[in-house]
């Protein structure tokens, strides 16, 4: 079998990690979850990066033991079981469609900025999914060298913004501290935990990493540390830029934040916002692609989504998916869908933490997992009861889908195989 080439180095591998987290949780979400928390929305920050650093340091003692390209979904497979391993990667894709849809609203609400007339906000997130359907659909490939183009713009756009804001801050807007209390608090760490979602992409290509046992979990902990310090400095500058209730009502809070600094401030942001949204939705729909593909190559989707174009694209999961983000823009907003999005990655997460769990040779305490199953429960008990239902609703169905549909493809498949051997035996034997 072809081997994957090894090209990916400490910075690089990193930057996939940046690549994915950062995009609309801190350009739109910090709004919303302001309004939940309040000021206090600094502390959610740090719930939520505690949280991540749990379920963070399970990914990366599981990819120094099992350094294969599929992250949790692999994982799962290996250490728990095949159902497991096959509600993993469900949940990994119902939590990206949903991620895409709150990345393409994110990039929608930054653009109306620039467009001199009012347009619909889904209606250019729907366009703005298309879009990156047709470019995944042309073949678009990881590029490290884009990615790391992409996130040394963004970050610096986040430290502009920082140095020329920290300055106008007042501290007044930081009174009341904490305006509805600890739910409050709780309900923003629930909803701001998206912006953190992304911290294991790097599991997902594993196998393209040079010296994979150090570069993950060293990988890994770096981009959760550096998201974390670049969260809260941004988040404490808004905040005392213009108070977190005009957060709140915001579409595109950090650009109204810039705003009461200068014109070019706000453009600078936006544009920041634009490439950051663009390129983790792009990154979405490609790691989309790629776990539907394997789980089709490992007979748990159906067949198509393993099929590839002239150009090595998976092009039906890439249509499919494409399309579903698409449609699925016009019938959520930005609340409900980071609420699924975050049930989606939570219960990942939890199912990631277990397999750690598992693992008979360890780096770390076992409390880790422990802790990181715990929290990722305590989190999935704020989140609103319509994320619950739908999210459910998602969940029964593939375990529907894994006992009909699955369970007979893969008997039928061995079966075959069986059969392939007993004949070939046969035919050796003569008879
Ligand atoms: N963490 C990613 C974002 O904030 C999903 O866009």
């Amino acid at each position: 079998m072809a081997e994957l080439k090894r090209t990916l180095g400490l910075f690089d591998a990193f930057a996939i990690g940046i690549g994915a987290i950062i995009g609309s949780g801190i350009f739109v979400v910090t709004g919303v979850a302001a309004g939940l928390a309040g000021p206090a929305l600094l502390i959610s920050l740090i719930i939520g990066a505690v949280i991540s650093a749990f379920t963070a340091l399970s990914f990366a003692e599981l990819s120094e033991f099992i350094p294969k390209e599929g992250g949790g979904y692999e994982f799962a497979h290996e250490l728990i079981s095949p159902f497991a391993g096959f509600i993993s990667g469900w949940l990994w894709i119902l939590s990206n469609v949903v991620t895409g849809v709150v990345v393409s609203l994110g990039f929608a609400s930054y653009l109306l900025l620039f467009l001199p007339f009012p347009v619909d906000v889904n209606l250019i997130a729907a366009l703005a999914c298309l879009g990156v359907t047709f470019i995944n659909y042309m073949g678009a490939r990881d590029s490290s060298l884009v990615n790391d183009i992409l996130v040394i713009i963004k970050l610096l756009i986040l430290a502009f913004f920082v140095v020329f804001g920290f300055g106008l801050v007042k501290i007044s807007n930081f009174s009341p501290f904490v305006p509805n209390g600890e739910i409050g608090i709780m309900q923003g760490a629930t909803i701001i935990f998206f912006a953190y979602s992304g911290f294991a992409r790097i599991t997902l290509v594993s196998e393209e990493v040079k010296r994979p046992k150090r570069t993950i979990p060293l990988a890994i902990i770096l981009a959760l540390i550096i998201s974390t310090i670049v969260y809260m400095m941004v988040s404490i500058t808004a905040i005392g830029l213009v108070g977190y209730k005009m957060l709140e009502s915001s579409g595109s809070p950090l650009a109204d934040a810039a705003q009461s600094v200068n014109k070019n401030l706000t453009y600078l942001v936006s544009i920041g916002a634009l490439v950051a949204t663009l390129s983790v939705l792009l990154t979405t729909l490609l790691g989309l692609s790629r776990i539907s593909f394997a789980m089709a190559r490992d007979r748990e989707l159906p067949q198509l989504f393993s099929k590839l174009d002239k150009r090595s694209t998976p092009y039906y999961t890439v249509l499919v998916f494409g399309f579903s983000m698409t449609v699925l823009v016009f019938f959520t907003n930005l609340l409900q869908a980071v609420a699924l999005a975050n049930f989606g990655s939570l219960l990942y997460y939890l199912i990631t933490n277990y397999a750690a769990l598992k693992l008979k040779e360890r780096v770390y305490p076992r409390i880790i997992p422990v802790l990181g199953i715990v929290t990722c429960i305590v989190l999935l008990l704020f989140l609103s009861w319509d994320a619950w239902v739908i999210g459910s609703a998602v969940l029964f169905a593939g375990a529907v889908y894994y006992y009909i549909v699955i369970r007979i493809n893969i008997k039928d498949h061995i079966l075959k195989s069986k059969l392939t051997k007993f004949a070939d035996r046969n035919w050796r034997d003569g008879k």
